[in-house]
């Protein structure tokens, strides 16, 4: 099959012919029908995750159609739509058992622990844990961005975040998880204010819901406690940045609560006295399980969240390296699907 592989960190990728991957027991395999273009895949191809092992194939938010199924595994198909979370979890430890697969200590992600899916087929390990049956008027596209930025999000403001109406909530960076937090939020009935420095992905985000847009400086803080009469009730970083994290904290009102989704390969210094002085919150959120899909897609079936509105840019396998590797000078404003 033809994949985007990695052979050196930062170097861009090739396309070429690699073995197709074969189902494992209580595994799935899928003929990779749209994936998404995450900036996860970019922190990947940077060397900035430990789990990955060159050569590599990149990928993690996917949708497709099974093509094999591997022993042990009942309920599913050759031919069923899916999709699955990128936190493919084991299903049986501490963790899933008490529903919280997002952080399953066995987890393996596509695209990270094992080759992903900028190619033409994928496995799913733990099949009956992870896959998730897409309704027949969902096209592939859109049900791509669940598998990883939608939900992600989806699960950031309302279970993490558990955002409400008539409260503020300042979004930091406007691409593919912070746009769907944008439409998330919105629908919930909350003041949404989105910052990011592209003024193109910044209109994306008023037509999503946004109130207020702001082109982000070192004024943004004053400008949200302004806009907010003393600070936002919620806070989210997506995009991964210390200088977002400074801001966004200054940006709560007490008791606020911040949403950290971006990466930090880095790290980061957290002004502790802050947190604890005005007992504000610092929230991770990784990811969604599979068992969380449903009230999302009941959502999107009934058009409250239109994640196919996200999609601006759809390309090629032949083109992905590319496009990848340009995720280091900035983001095409929305979301990018690569049909392979
Ligand atoms: N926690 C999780 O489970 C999870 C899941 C998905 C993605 N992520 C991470 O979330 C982050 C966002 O991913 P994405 O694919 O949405 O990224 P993206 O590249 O699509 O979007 C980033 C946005 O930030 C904007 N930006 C750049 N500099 C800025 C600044 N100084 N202030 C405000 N905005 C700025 C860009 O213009 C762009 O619109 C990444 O770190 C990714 O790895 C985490
Ligand atoms: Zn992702
Ligand atoms: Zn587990």
């Amino acid at each position: 099959m033809r994949a985007v592989v990695v052979e050196e960190y930062g170097v861009v990728p090739v396309v070429r012919d690699v073995p197709e991957p074969s189902p494992a027991a209580g595994a799935v395999v899928l003929k990779v029908e749209a994936t998404g273009l995450c900036r996860s895949d970019w922190h990947g191809w940077m060397g900035h995750d430990a789990d990955i092992v060159l050569p590599h194939v990149p990928g993690h938010e996917l949708a497709g159609t099974i093509a094999a199924v591997g022993a042990g595994v009942t309920g599913w198909q050759v031919g069923d739509r899916v999709t699955t979370p990128f936190i493919c979890a084991c299903g049986s430890c501490e963790q899933c058992l008490e529903g919280n697969q997002q952080v399953c200590l066995r987890q393996e992600q596509p695209g990270f622990t094992y080759w992903g899916s900028f190619a033409e087929y994928v496995a799913v390990p733990y099949a009956q844990v992870n896959l998730v049956r897409l309704p027949d008027e969902l096209d592939f596209a859109t049900a791509a961005g669940l598998g990883c930025r939608f939900a992600t999000a989806f699960r950031a403001i309302r279970q993490v975040g558990q955002v409400t109406a008539g409260e503020s909530v300042a979004i930091f960076g406007c691409g593919g998880v912070g746009l769907s937090a944008v439409m998330i939020a919105a629908d919930l009935g909350a003041r949404v204010i989105a910052v990011d420095t592209n003024p193109s992905a910044l209109k994306l985000a008023r037509s999503y819901g946004a109130t207020e847009t702001l082109w982000a400086s070192p004024d943004t803080v004053q400008e949200i406690r302004d806009l907010t009469a003393g600070g936002a009730h919620v806070t989210m970083d997506a995009l991964g940045s210390n200088d977002i994290v400074q801001q966004a904290l200054q940006s709560l009102r007490p008791r606020g609560r911040h949403l950290q989704v971006g990466l930090l390969p880095s790290g980061v210094q957290l002004d502790v006295s802050r947190l604890i002085g005005q007992e504000l919150q610092w929230l991770g959120s990784h990811g969604m399980p599979a068992h969380a899909y449903p009230e999302m897609l009941q959502l999107v079936a009934q058009g409250n969240l239109k994640p196919a509105d996200l999609i601006t840019r759809t390309i090629t396998l032949d083109e992905t390296p590319a496009a990848l590797a340009a995720l280091s000078n900035g983001t095409t404003p929305g979301v990018t699907i690569i049909k392979p």
